[in-house]
């Protein structure tokens, strides 16, 4: 496929992609958005409960519990909003939720950030916040929502991360009974749906754990490495082969920042728009290794304007991950069919199935569709 072909659905920010970001724009950025701090671990060595309901005065506001073991002060958490919302007769409903998506829909679009979208870094928001799943000691995943506390947030594979949380903090200001793990996977879905990707079938429940629950570093994957290290970090959450090609995909959106990882640039033409164009250019681009003075990344050798980490490269070198790349670059239907089955998955990592408010997923109308219903 030509680039012109793949510039076609872009918005006109977008058309700009190719250009790197000048670095004080990024400093401007760290200036702007600090992290959060985080709330402040709540212990105590003696096992008594202390119910502060007086706290949660507010529409679910946060009720504390002093309680010496983590598991136990999340399960006690989650009891005294529920006692909180049965106060103030509050239980939201899927248009709840509704009004947070609406929300977050509202803040994507920016025309000095990045290529005009928050849109990919809300993606990888809720990716890292689900992708720290161990499915074998079962912890880890977006249920606790630990990228609050700064033992997780300064792993290296978070920076950046902090810009998304802070967007994130104005929605959940105004709907502030929705927990951190509910808005940033909900965060997650809005941005791929807006920004033309499939729907992404999601469900409420998640609930703010402890700082004890945060995860060790080194679950997420690091981009210099390749197949077997894709298999191991991606299997340890459950993923096979072809998931890991289908969720691999949502690097059509975004781009990498030197400040942040130390790659720079876009894989595609079209970073706010989610097609299946990333595995197109893997194969109908020849790649080479980029001569500079950073990370081992490939470029294309007609524009050297996009890029591909190691990690994405694999996918047309490894015979088994190619299949199914070469699959997605011939179908997009198919790749996303696949990828929202697979993100819808991911989102859920590590969110035990009873704690979720409804049996079957919520399929969340796009901006687009509420227009039409208005008509
Ligand atoms: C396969 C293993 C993966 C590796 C090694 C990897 C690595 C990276 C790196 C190094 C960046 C650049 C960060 C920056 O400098 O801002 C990045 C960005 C991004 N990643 Fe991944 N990633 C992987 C999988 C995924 C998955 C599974 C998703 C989502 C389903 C995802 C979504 C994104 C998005 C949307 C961006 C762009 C963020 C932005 O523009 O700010 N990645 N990834």
């Amino acid at each position: 496929m030509s680039f012109s072909l793949l510039r076609a659905p872009l918005r006109s920010a977008a058309l700009t992609s190719a250009r790197s970001v000048p670095r004080a724009q990024f400093r401007s950025a760290f200036r702007k958005y600090s992290t959060t701090p985080p709330p402040p671990a709540q212990k105590s060595s003696s096992k008594t409960l202390l119910l502060s309901l007086g706290a949660a005065a507010g529409v679910g506001a946060v009720a504390f519990y002093y309680y010496g073991d983590s598991r136990e002060a999340v399960t006690a958490l989650k009891s005294g909003v529920q006692a909180a919302k049965a106060k103030t007769n509050f239980v939201p409903t899927k248009e709840d939720y509704q009004k947070v998506y609406n929300k977050i829909a509202t803040l994507l679009d920016a025309d000095d950030y990045d290529d005009g979208s928050y849109g990919p870094v809300l993606v990888r928001l809720a990716w890292h916040s689900s992708g720290t799943y161990d499915k074998d000691t079962k912890t880890g995943g977006s249920n606790y929502a630990t990228m609050r506390f700064e033992s997780e947030a300064s792993h290296g594979a978070n920076n950046g991360l902090n810009i998304a949380r802070n967007l994130l903090e104005q929605v959940k200001n105004e709907f502030d009974w929705i927990s951190y793990g509910d808005l940033w996977t909900l965060a997650g879905v809005t941005a791929i749906q807006e920004m033309a990707g499939p729907k992404i079938p999601w469900r409420a429940g998640r609930i703010d754990g402890q700082a004890a629950d945060a995860t060790p570093d080194g679950r997420l994957p690091d981009a210099t490495q390749g197949s077997d290290h894709l298999r191991k970090i991606f299997g340890r959450m459950g993923f096979n082969d072809q998931e890991i090609v289908a969720l691999s995909g949502a690097h059509a959106l975004g781009r990498c920042h030197p400040d942040r990882s130390g790659f720079t640039g876009p894989w595609t033409f079209s970073p706010t728009t989610l097609t299946n164009a990333y595995y197109q250019l893997l194969f109908d681009e020849t790649w080479q290794w980029k001569k500079w003075n950073g990370p081992k990344q490939l470029e294309d050798k007609k524009t050297k304007s996009l890029m591909m980490l190691p990690t994405d490269y694999v996918l047309v070198t490894d015979k088994s991950f190619k299949k199914y790349a070469k699959a997605y670059a011939q179908d997009q239907d198919l790749f996303f069919k696949d990828f929202s089955a697979a993100v819808s998955r991911l989102f859920e990592l590590g969110v035990p199935t009873q704690q979720f408010v409804t049996p079957e997923p919520w399929i969340m109308k796009s901006v687009d569709e509420q227009e039409e219903e208005k008509k």
